[in-house]
Protein backbone atom coordinates (compact mmCIF):
# COMPACT_ATOMS: atom_id res chain seq x y z
CA UNK A 1 0.00 0.00 0.00
CA UNK A 2 1.36 3.29 -0.79
CA UNK A 3 2.80 5.53 2.64
CA UNK A 4 0.13 8.36 1.52
CA UNK A 5 -2.65 5.74 1.43
CA UNK A 6 -1.81 4.24 4.62
CA UNK A 7 -1.18 7.53 6.88
CA UNK A 8 -4.87 8.73 5.68
CA UNK A 9 -5.77 5.56 7.03
CA UNK A 10 -4.61 6.02 10.18
CA UNK A 11 -6.72 8.71 10.64
CA UNK A 12 -9.73 6.13 10.40
CA UNK A 13 -8.43 2.75 11.29
CA UNK A 14 -12.11 1.00 10.73
CA UNK A 15 -11.99 1.44 6.88
CA UNK A 16 -8.67 -0.23 6.72
CA UNK A 17 -10.99 -3.55 7.65
CA UNK A 18 -12.98 -3.52 4.96
CA UNK A 19 -11.83 -5.70 2.30
CA UNK A 20 -11.00 -3.81 -0.72
CA UNK A 21 -8.87 -4.42 -4.60
CA UNK A 22 -6.26 -2.32 -5.98
CA UNK A 23 -8.01 -0.64 -9.05
CA UNK A 24 -5.10 1.72 -9.86
CA UNK A 25 -6.78 4.45 -8.03
CA UNK A 26 -4.64 7.35 -7.88
CA UNK A 27 -3.77 10.93 -4.93
CA UNK A 28 -6.22 12.67 -7.44
CA UNK A 29 -5.60 16.20 -7.78
CA UNK A 30 -6.59 19.25 -5.77
CA UNK A 31 -6.62 21.89 -8.20
CA UNK A 32 -7.35 25.95 -7.84
CA UNK A 33 -9.92 27.40 -10.16
CA UNK A 34 -8.58 30.73 -10.06
CA UNK A 35 -10.66 32.17 -12.87
CA UNK A 36 -13.90 30.69 -12.12
CA UNK A 37 -13.64 31.51 -8.94
CA UNK A 38 -13.04 35.33 -9.15
CA UNK A 39 -15.91 35.59 -11.22
CA UNK A 40 -17.59 33.52 -8.62
CA UNK A 41 -16.30 35.99 -5.63
CA UNK A 42 -14.99 33.33 -3.85
CA UNK A 43 -12.10 30.89 -4.01
CA UNK A 44 -12.44 27.33 -5.96
CA UNK A 45 -10.47 24.56 -6.07
CA UNK A 46 -11.42 20.70 -7.96
CA UNK A 47 -10.53 17.65 -6.44
CA UNK A 48 -10.08 15.83 -9.29
CA UNK A 49 -11.65 12.52 -9.43
CA UNK A 50 -12.47 13.06 -12.81
CA UNK A 51 -8.42 11.81 -13.94
CA UNK A 52 -8.42 8.84 -12.55
CA UNK A 53 -7.20 6.34 -14.60
CA UNK A 54 -9.64 3.45 -15.16
CA UNK A 55 -10.97 3.86 -18.14
CA UNK A 56 -11.53 7.65 -17.86
CA UNK A 57 -11.87 7.75 -14.38
CA UNK A 58 -15.16 9.33 -12.10
CA UNK A 59 -15.65 8.49 -8.97
CA UNK A 60 -16.84 5.29 -9.18
CA UNK A 61 -13.52 3.74 -8.93
CA UNK A 62 -13.27 4.78 -5.18
CA UNK A 63 -16.44 2.47 -4.70
CA UNK A 64 -15.45 -0.50 -7.23
CA UNK A 65 -12.59 -1.36 -5.02
CA UNK A 66 -14.95 -1.71 -1.85
CA UNK A 67 -17.25 -3.43 -4.00
CA UNK A 68 -15.19 -5.91 -5.63
CA UNK A 69 -13.01 -6.48 -2.63
CA UNK A 70 -16.08 -7.84 -1.12
CA UNK A 71 -16.85 -10.13 -4.36
CA UNK A 72 -13.24 -11.19 -4.86
CA UNK A 73 -13.43 -12.43 -0.91
CA UNK A 74 -16.11 -14.33 -2.36
CA UNK A 75 -14.49 -15.67 -5.32
CA UNK A 76 -16.42 -14.49 -7.73
CA UNK A 77 -15.99 -14.10 -11.36
CA UNK A 78 -18.28 -11.92 -12.93
CA UNK A 79 -19.97 -8.13 -12.00
CA UNK A 80 -23.21 -7.68 -12.59
CA UNK A 81 -24.27 -3.74 -12.39
CA UNK A 82 -27.54 -1.92 -13.38
CA UNK A 83 -27.46 1.92 -14.37
CA UNK A 84 -29.05 5.13 -17.23
CA UNK A 85 -28.21 4.10 -20.45
CA UNK A 86 -25.35 6.50 -20.45
CA UNK A 87 -24.15 5.18 -17.08
CA UNK A 88 -21.01 6.06 -15.73
CA UNK A 89 -21.05 3.47 -13.31
CA UNK A 90 -22.00 0.79 -15.85
CA UNK A 91 -18.78 1.36 -17.88
CA UNK A 92 -16.35 2.03 -14.99
CA UNK A 93 -17.84 -1.55 -13.85
CA UNK A 94 -17.22 -3.42 -16.78
CA UNK A 95 -13.38 -1.43 -17.08
CA UNK A 96 -12.88 -2.50 -13.02
CA UNK A 97 -13.87 -6.55 -14.44
CA UNK A 98 -11.73 -6.15 -16.96
CA UNK A 99 -8.79 -5.23 -14.71
CA UNK A 100 -9.62 -8.46 -12.78
CA UNK A 101 -10.20 -10.93 -15.68
CA UNK A 102 -13.81 -11.02 -14.32
CA UNK A 103 -16.88 -11.13 -17.06
CA UNK A 104 -19.50 -8.11 -16.44
CA UNK A 105 -22.72 -8.24 -17.30
CA UNK A 106 -24.53 -4.96 -17.49
CA UNK A 107 -28.29 -3.78 -17.78
CA UNK A 108 -29.18 -0.57 -19.25
CA UNK A 109 -32.54 1.43 -17.83
CA UNK A 110 -34.23 3.54 -20.32
CA UNK A 111 -34.22 6.51 -17.33
CA UNK A 112 -33.78 9.37 -19.69
CA UNK A 113 -36.69 10.48 -22.37
CA UNK A 114 -34.38 10.85 -24.92
CA UNK A 115 -34.69 10.24 -28.71
CA UNK A 116 -31.55 10.46 -30.08
CA UNK A 117 -29.22 7.62 -31.84
CA UNK A 118 -26.15 9.23 -30.52
CA UNK A 119 -27.23 8.99 -26.73
CA UNK A 120 -28.10 5.86 -27.38
CA UNK A 121 -25.06 4.68 -28.81
CA UNK A 122 -22.09 6.97 -28.11
CA UNK A 123 -20.48 7.75 -24.86
CA UNK A 124 -20.08 5.64 -21.92
CA UNK A 125 -22.26 2.80 -24.36
CA UNK A 126 -19.23 2.54 -26.43
CA UNK A 127 -17.02 2.27 -24.08
CA UNK A 128 -18.68 -0.61 -22.74
CA UNK A 129 -18.86 -2.39 -25.37
CA UNK A 130 -15.54 -1.63 -26.04
CA UNK A 131 -14.35 -3.41 -23.02
CA UNK A 132 -16.70 -6.26 -23.82
CA UNK A 133 -19.92 -5.81 -21.56
CA UNK A 134 -22.72 -8.51 -22.18
CA UNK A 135 -25.31 -5.53 -21.85
CA UNK A 136 -29.01 -6.38 -21.25
CA UNK A 137 -31.96 -4.16 -21.64
CA UNK A 138 -34.33 -2.66 -18.95
CA UNK A 139 -37.61 -0.53 -20.31
CA UNK A 140 -38.16 1.06 -17.09
CA UNK A 141 -36.25 4.30 -15.67
CA UNK A 142 -37.79 5.02 -12.59
CA UNK A 143 -37.97 1.63 -11.17
CA UNK A 144 -35.02 1.16 -8.72
CA UNK A 145 -36.82 -2.29 -6.84
CA UNK A 146 -38.04 -4.25 -10.02
CA UNK A 147 -34.49 -3.17 -11.69
CA UNK A 148 -32.89 -4.70 -9.29
CA UNK A 149 -34.73 -7.24 -9.46
CA UNK A 150 -34.38 -8.23 -13.09
CA UNK A 151 -30.54 -8.35 -11.85
CA UNK A 152 -31.02 -11.10 -9.58
CA UNK A 153 -32.98 -12.73 -12.19
CA UNK A 154 -30.13 -12.32 -14.78
CA UNK A 155 -27.65 -13.24 -12.08
CA UNK A 156 -29.17 -16.85 -10.90
CA UNK A 157 -29.03 -17.25 -14.85
CA UNK A 158 -25.14 -16.36 -14.56
CA UNK A 159 -25.22 -19.29 -11.62
CA UNK A 160 -26.91 -21.35 -13.95
CA UNK A 161 -24.15 -21.05 -16.85
CA UNK A 162 -21.41 -21.53 -13.61
CA UNK A 163 -20.33 -18.41 -13.06
CA UNK A 164 -20.03 -16.91 -9.89
CA UNK A 165 -21.74 -13.68 -9.71
CA UNK A 166 -21.52 -10.90 -7.50
CA UNK A 167 -24.37 -8.08 -7.94
CA UNK A 168 -23.98 -4.67 -7.43
CA UNK A 169 -27.61 -3.17 -6.16
CA UNK A 170 -28.66 0.30 -6.38
CA UNK A 171 -31.69 -0.13 -4.04
CA UNK A 172 -32.09 0.94 -0.60
CA UNK A 173 -32.32 -2.56 0.38
CA UNK A 174 -28.94 -2.98 -0.31
CA UNK A 175 -25.45 -1.89 1.84
CA UNK A 176 -24.14 1.10 0.60
CA UNK A 177 -20.17 -0.53 0.16
CA UNK A 178 -19.17 1.70 -2.18
CA UNK A 179 -19.62 4.60 -0.09
CA UNK A 180 -16.45 3.63 1.88
CA UNK A 181 -14.43 4.68 -0.95
CA UNK A 182 -15.56 7.93 -0.34
CA UNK A 183 -15.02 8.09 3.11
CA UNK A 184 -11.92 7.55 2.04
CA UNK A 185 -11.73 10.53 -0.15
CA UNK A 186 -12.88 13.00 2.54
CA UNK A 187 -9.66 11.56 4.45
CA UNK A 188 -7.56 12.15 1.45
CA UNK A 189 -9.40 15.61 0.58
CA UNK A 190 -8.74 16.65 4.56
CA UNK A 191 -5.13 15.54 4.27
CA UNK A 192 -4.56 17.75 1.16
CA UNK A 193 -6.22 20.64 2.47
CA UNK A 194 -4.25 19.87 5.77
CA UNK A 195 -0.56 19.95 3.23
CA UNK A 196 -1.95 23.35 1.66
CA UNK A 197 -2.10 24.93 4.99
CA UNK A 198 -5.90 26.30 4.69
CA UNK A 199 -9.53 24.57 4.85
CA UNK A 200 -12.20 24.91 2.91
CA UNK A 201 -15.34 26.52 4.14
CA UNK A 202 -17.84 24.70 2.25
CA UNK A 203 -17.52 20.95 0.21
CA UNK A 204 -20.05 20.90 -2.74
CA UNK A 205 -20.62 17.37 -4.10
CA UNK A 206 -23.17 15.92 -6.17
CA UNK A 207 -26.18 13.58 -4.78
CA UNK A 208 -27.65 10.69 -6.42
CA UNK A 209 -27.55 7.37 -4.90
CA UNK A 210 -26.26 9.32 -2.04
CA UNK A 211 -22.59 7.03 -1.98
CA UNK A 212 -20.68 9.42 -2.47
CA UNK A 213 -22.22 12.09 -0.81
CA UNK A 214 -22.95 10.25 2.49
CA UNK A 215 -19.32 8.58 2.01
CA UNK A 216 -17.48 12.12 2.05
CA UNK A 217 -20.26 13.41 4.86
CA UNK A 218 -19.55 10.32 7.41
CA UNK A 219 -15.64 10.24 5.96
CA UNK A 220 -15.35 14.09 7.24
CA UNK A 221 -17.43 13.68 10.50
CA UNK A 222 -15.54 10.28 11.40
CA UNK A 223 -12.29 12.75 11.52
CA UNK A 224 -13.83 15.66 13.25
CA UNK A 225 -14.22 17.81 10.18
CA UNK A 226 -17.16 19.92 10.42
CA UNK A 227 -17.33 21.88 6.90
CA UNK A 228 -20.84 21.48 5.18
CA UNK A 229 -20.60 19.01 2.67
CA UNK A 230 -23.71 20.64 0.11
CA UNK A 231 -25.18 17.46 -1.90
CA UNK A 232 -26.45 18.88 -5.26
CA UNK A 233 -29.89 16.36 -6.25
CA UNK A 234 -29.34 15.18 -9.67
CA UNK A 235 -32.01 13.08 -9.60
CA UNK A 236 -34.47 13.45 -6.88
CA UNK A 237 -36.15 15.82 -5.28
CA UNK A 238 -34.30 17.75 -2.52
CA UNK A 239 -37.01 16.47 0.18
CA UNK A 240 -36.81 12.51 -1.11
CA UNK A 241 -33.12 13.26 -1.23
CA UNK A 242 -32.60 14.39 2.24
CA UNK A 243 -33.85 11.53 4.04
CA UNK A 244 -32.14 9.15 1.79
CA UNK A 245 -28.71 10.67 2.30
CA UNK A 246 -29.50 10.49 6.64
CA UNK A 247 -31.06 6.62 5.45
CA UNK A 248 -27.19 5.86 3.85
CA UNK A 249 -25.31 8.22 6.98
CA UNK A 250 -26.40 5.97 9.70
CA UNK A 251 -25.95 2.47 7.50
CA UNK A 252 -22.41 3.66 6.26
CA UNK A 253 -21.56 5.43 9.74
CA UNK A 254 -22.37 1.44 11.69
CA UNK A 255 -20.01 0.25 8.93
CA UNK A 256 -17.39 1.96 10.70
CA UNK A 257 -18.49 1.42 14.38
CA UNK A 258 -20.23 4.94 14.81
CA UNK A 259 -17.03 6.54 14.49
CA UNK A 260 -19.22 9.77 13.37
CA UNK A 261 -20.87 11.68 15.33
CA UNK A 262 -24.26 13.04 12.76
CA UNK A 263 -26.62 15.97 13.57
CA UNK A 264 -29.79 16.49 11.25
CA UNK A 265 -27.99 19.56 10.44
CA UNK A 266 -25.22 18.04 8.69
CA UNK A 267 -27.82 16.47 5.53
CA UNK A 268 -27.21 19.81 3.42
CA UNK A 269 -29.39 18.97 -0.10
CA UNK A 270 -29.94 21.72 -2.98
CA UNK A 271 -32.19 20.59 -6.18
CA UNK A 272 -32.41 23.84 -7.07
CA UNK A 273 -30.96 23.30 -10.80
CA UNK A 274 -32.14 19.99 -10.89
CA UNK A 275 -35.36 20.67 -13.45
CA UNK A 276 -36.47 19.13 -16.08
CA UNK A 277 -35.00 15.75 -14.22
CA UNK A 278 -32.38 13.31 -13.97
CA UNK A 279 -30.06 13.07 -16.91
CA UNK A 280 -31.80 15.87 -18.71
CA UNK A 281 -29.95 19.00 -19.47
CA UNK A 282 -31.09 23.10 -18.70
CA UNK A 283 -30.11 26.25 -18.91
CA UNK A 284 -27.97 26.34 -15.76
CA UNK A 285 -26.02 23.23 -16.65
CA UNK A 286 -25.42 24.20 -19.69
CA UNK A 287 -24.41 27.56 -19.01
CA UNK A 288 -22.01 26.07 -16.00
CA UNK A 289 -20.41 23.44 -18.24
CA UNK A 290 -19.34 25.99 -20.77
CA UNK A 291 -17.98 28.71 -18.02
CA UNK A 292 -15.78 25.45 -16.71
CA UNK A 293 -14.50 24.73 -20.18
CA UNK A 294 -13.73 28.46 -21.19
CA UNK A 295 -12.43 29.81 -17.71
CA UNK A 296 -10.35 26.49 -16.50
CA UNK A 297 -10.75 24.31 -19.50
CA UNK A 298 -12.14 21.79 -16.87
CA UNK A 299 -14.67 19.47 -18.81
CA UNK A 300 -18.03 19.13 -17.08
CA UNK A 301 -20.64 16.29 -17.88
CA UNK A 302 -24.36 17.45 -18.02
CA UNK A 303 -25.56 14.65 -15.74
CA UNK A 304 -23.20 14.56 -12.70
CA UNK A 305 -20.22 17.22 -12.30
CA UNK A 306 -21.75 20.08 -14.61
CA UNK A 307 -25.27 20.07 -12.72
CA UNK A 308 -23.21 20.30 -9.74
CA UNK A 309 -21.16 23.18 -10.29
CA UNK A 310 -24.41 24.89 -11.64
CA UNK A 311 -25.59 23.64 -8.23
CA UNK A 312 -22.82 25.45 -6.64
CA UNK A 313 -22.88 28.48 -9.05
CA UNK A 314 -26.55 28.82 -7.50
CA UNK A 315 -25.68 28.38 -4.23
CA UNK A 316 -23.40 31.47 -4.35
CA UNK A 317 -26.03 33.16 -6.12
CA UNK A 318 -28.30 32.86 -3.23
CA UNK A 319 -25.78 33.45 -0.91
CA UNK A 320 -25.89 30.51 0.69
CA UNK A 321 -22.47 30.07 0.12
CA UNK A 322 -21.16 34.18 1.08
CA UNK A 323 -18.47 35.97 -0.63
CA UNK A 324 -15.03 35.56 0.07
CA UNK A 325 -15.96 31.65 0.95
CA UNK A 326 -13.49 28.73 0.17
CA UNK A 327 -14.95 26.12 -1.77
CA UNK A 328 -14.33 22.67 -2.69
CA UNK A 329 -15.90 21.44 -5.88
CA UNK A 330 -15.88 17.62 -5.86
CA UNK A 331 -15.22 16.69 -9.35
CA UNK A 332 -16.58 12.78 -10.06
CA UNK A 333 -16.07 12.84 -13.56
CA UNK A 334 -18.29 11.69 -16.15
CA UNK A 335 -16.38 12.76 -19.36
CA UNK A 336 -17.55 10.26 -21.71
CA UNK A 337 -21.24 11.23 -21.57
CA UNK A 338 -19.95 14.55 -22.79
CA UNK A 339 -20.27 13.03 -26.02
CA UNK A 340 -23.37 11.15 -25.73
CA UNK A 341 -24.85 14.93 -25.16
CA UNK A 342 -23.15 16.77 -27.97
CA UNK A 343 -26.64 17.44 -29.84
CA UNK A 344 -28.22 18.82 -26.64
CA UNK A 345 -24.41 20.95 -26.07
CA UNK A 346 -23.93 22.30 -29.13
CA UNK A 347 -27.21 21.94 -31.19
CA UNK A 348 -26.91 21.97 -35.28
CA UNK A 349 -26.55 24.81 -36.50
CA UNK A 350 -26.19 27.01 -33.46
CA UNK A 351 -23.10 29.51 -33.10
CA UNK A 352 -22.55 28.00 -29.47
CA UNK A 353 -19.59 25.82 -31.12
CA UNK A 354 -17.84 28.88 -32.57
CA UNK A 355 -17.34 27.29 -36.00
CA UNK A 356 -17.15 30.78 -38.30
CA UNK A 357 -18.37 30.30 -41.83
CA UNK A 358 -16.19 29.48 -44.84
CA UNK A 359 -14.38 32.90 -45.37
CA UNK A 360 -14.55 34.52 -42.09
CA UNK A 361 -11.66 36.02 -39.40
CA UNK A 362 -11.75 35.30 -35.74
CA UNK A 363 -10.86 38.06 -33.26
C1 LIG B 1 -19.86 11.00 -12.75
C2 LIG B 1 -20.75 10.76 -11.60
N1 LIG B 1 -20.79 11.67 -10.62
C3 LIG B 1 -21.61 11.51 -9.54
C4 LIG B 1 -22.44 10.43 -9.43
C5 LIG B 1 -23.33 10.31 -8.23
O1 LIG B 1 -22.75 9.45 -7.32
P1 LIG B 1 -23.67 8.65 -6.29
O2 LIG B 1 -24.55 7.74 -7.10
O3 LIG B 1 -22.70 7.93 -5.45
O4 LIG B 1 -24.49 9.63 -5.55
C6 LIG B 1 -22.42 9.44 -10.43
C7 LIG B 1 -23.32 8.28 -10.33
O5 LIG B 1 -23.48 7.50 -11.21
C8 LIG B 1 -21.56 9.62 -11.53
O6 LIG B 1 -21.50 8.71 -12.53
Amino acid sequence: MPSDRLADIELLPELGRHPRVDLGLIRSGLDPLRRLGDSLGITLYAKRDDTQPLAMGGNKTRQLEYYLGLGAEQGCDTVLITGAVQSNFVRSTTAAARRLGWHALVQLEDRVPKNDPVYAASGNVLLSQLLGAEIHRFPEGENEAGADANLDRLAEQCEQRGRKPYVIHLGMDSQPIGALGYVYAALETWRQFQDLGTMPDYVVIPSGSGLTHGGFLVGARAIGWDVPVHGICVRRAAELQSVRIATRAAEINAMLDNRATLTPQDILVDDTTLAPGYGRINDAVSSAIRRAARDEALLLDPVYSGRTMAGLISLVERGLIEPGASVAFIHTGGTPAIFAYQNDLVPEGSENGEVLPQGSVAV
